[in-house]
C-alpha cells in the first residue's frame, strides 16, 4: 500500500498570520452553526418573501431582533446575506440555497449537518479508538435508526438528493449507459440517478433497489420520475436483484467498513450476468496532494456509519475479494465523483 504523502497547505510563516489562520481553523464550527440556524429558522424563505429587516425575521419566532441582527451581520462575512443602509439585508445567490423553494436548495443538508451529523463529531476523540459515534449517540446503526424513524428516513433521502444532485448529470455524461439492457441501482435511494439516466436514454430497463425508506422516497417521486422502473425493497446483505448487465453502487460502499463492503460486492457478483459491469460511483481518495473533500468525508462516514473513503488501490483489493477486478476509472466533470468500473475477475476484457 502506497503511503499517502500530503503537503500541508502553504501557510504564511509570520506569527500573526499563523495565529489568524489557527483562529480560523478553530472557529469554523461557528460558521457551520450560524448557517444551520439561518436555514432551520427559515430566514432564507422569509427573505425571499420580502422580509429584509431583523425585526421581521425575529417576530414570527419570538426572537430578539437585536440578536437576529448580530447573526445576519456575522453571516455577511461568509456571503450568505449583504447588509444595506438602514439595517436592511439582502439574500445573496449563495444564501438562496438555504431556502426551501430554491431550485438547488440545500436547506435540509444545512439543517441536518447541524443536528446529529454535527453531534457525532463531538465524539471524535473516542471514535479514534474504534466504534461508530452515531451508534454511541443513538444506540443503533444509522440505517436501522432511519428505518425506525420514517420522518428521519425522508429527511435523510432529501439530504442525499441535495448533496448528490450536481454529480448526477456529470455521471450521466461520463458513461455509455445506452448500450446496457438492464441497469440495477443498488442502494439507489430516492432514484435520482436512475431518473436522470432514463431521461437521457429510454432504451434500458431499470430496477431500483434499496431499504424501505429509500423506496418510499422513490415512490413519492422525491428523486424525479421513474417511468417503468421496478422498485425492489431489500437488504443488500441478504441478496440483490439478479440478471442486470450494469449495477450502479453510488455512495453506498463508503457507508460500510471493508468486510461489509466485500459482502455487498459478493452479493452483486453472485446476482450479475457473467458479462455485467459494476460501477462504483464515489471519489477515490487521492494518493498525492490533489485537493478534494475525500479526506474529510472519510472522517464523517467513519463517525456516522463506520465506513471509509478509499483509494483506487483499496477498491481493487475489495474487488478481488469479491471475485471482481478493476476495469477502469473514468473522471467526470464533477470533482467529487468518478466512475470506478469493475467486471468479473475472469472476464477476458477489462
Ligand atoms: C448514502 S445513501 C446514497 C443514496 C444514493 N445512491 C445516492 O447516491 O444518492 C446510501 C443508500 O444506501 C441504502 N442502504 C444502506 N444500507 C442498505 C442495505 N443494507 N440494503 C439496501 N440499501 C441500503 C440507504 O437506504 C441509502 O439510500
Amino acid at each position: 500500500m502506497k503511503v499517502e504523502s500530503m503537503r500541508p497547505p502553504k501557510a504564511p510563516a509570520d506569527p500573526v498570520s499563523l495565529h489568524k489562520k489557527m483562529m480560523q481553523l478553530m472557529s469554523s464550527l461557528w460558521v457551520t452553526r450560524a448557517v444551520g440556524t439561518f436555514a432551520r429558522l427559515g430566514f432564507a424563505d422569509a427573505m425571499e418573501k420580502g422580509a429584509d429587516q431583523p425585526a421581521a425575521l425575529a417576530a414570527p419566532h419570538g426572537l430578539d431582533a437585536g440578536r437576529v441582527y448580530r447573526l445576519l451581520r456575522a453571516l455577511t462575512t461568509v456571503g450568505i446575506v449583504t447588509e444595506n443602509a438602514g439595517g436592511r439585508f439582502t439574500l445573496t445567490p449563495l444564501g438562496r440555497l438555504l431556502g426551501s423553494s430554491s431550485t438547488h436548495s440545500m436547506r435540509t443538508a444545512a439543517i441536518l449537518l447541524t443536528e446529529y451529523h454535527a453531534d457525532i463529531w463531538a465524539n471524535l476523540d473516542g471514535a479514534l479508538k474504534g466504534g461508530t459515534a452515531f451508534e454511541a449517540l443513538k444506540g443503533q446503526p444509522l440505517f436501522e435508526w432511519l428505518g425506525k424513524n420514517p420522518k428521519e428516513g425522508a429527511r435523510f433521502q432529501r439530504m442525499m438528493l441535495e448533496v448528490h444532485e450536481p454529480e448526477t448529470p456529470a455521471i450521466v455524461a461520463a458513461y455509455d449507459f445506452a448500450r446496457h439492457q438492464h441497469i440495477i441501482d443498488i442502494g439507489g435511494g430516492n432514484g435520482s440517478l436512475l431518473s436522470a439516466i432514463l431521461a437521457a436514454h429510454s432504451g434500458p430497463r431499470a430496477t431500483l433497489f434499496d431499504l424501505p425508506e429509500g423506496i418510499a422516497a422513490a415512490k413519492l417521486g422525491a428523486g424525479g420520475p421513474l417511468p417503468g422502473v421496478t422498485l425492489a425493497e431489500g437488504d443488500v446483505f441478504k441478496a440483490v436483484p439478479e440478471g442486470g448487465d450494469l449495477y450502479l453502487v453510488r455512495h453506498l460502499l463508503h457507508d460500510y467498513a471493508d468486510e461489509e463492503a466485500v459482502q455487498i460486492l459478493q452479493n452483486i457478483r453472485r446476482a450479475m450476468r457473467p458479462d455485467a459491469r459494476v460501477l462504483v460511483l464515489e471519489k477515490p481518495v487521492p494518493v498525492d496532494d490533489t485537493p478534494g473533500p475525500g479526506r474529510w468525508l472519510d472522517l464523517h462516514v467513519m463517525l456516522l456509519t463506520g465506513g471509509a473513503e478509499r483509494t483506487l488501490e483499496e477498491y481493487s483489493v475489495l474487488f478481488a475479494r469479491a471475485d471482481l477486478k478493476l476495469a477502469r476509472c473514468l473522471p467526470t466533470a464533477h470533482p467529487a465523483i468518478e466512475v470506478i468500473e469493475a467486471v468479473a475477475a475472469d472476464a477476458r476484457r477489462g
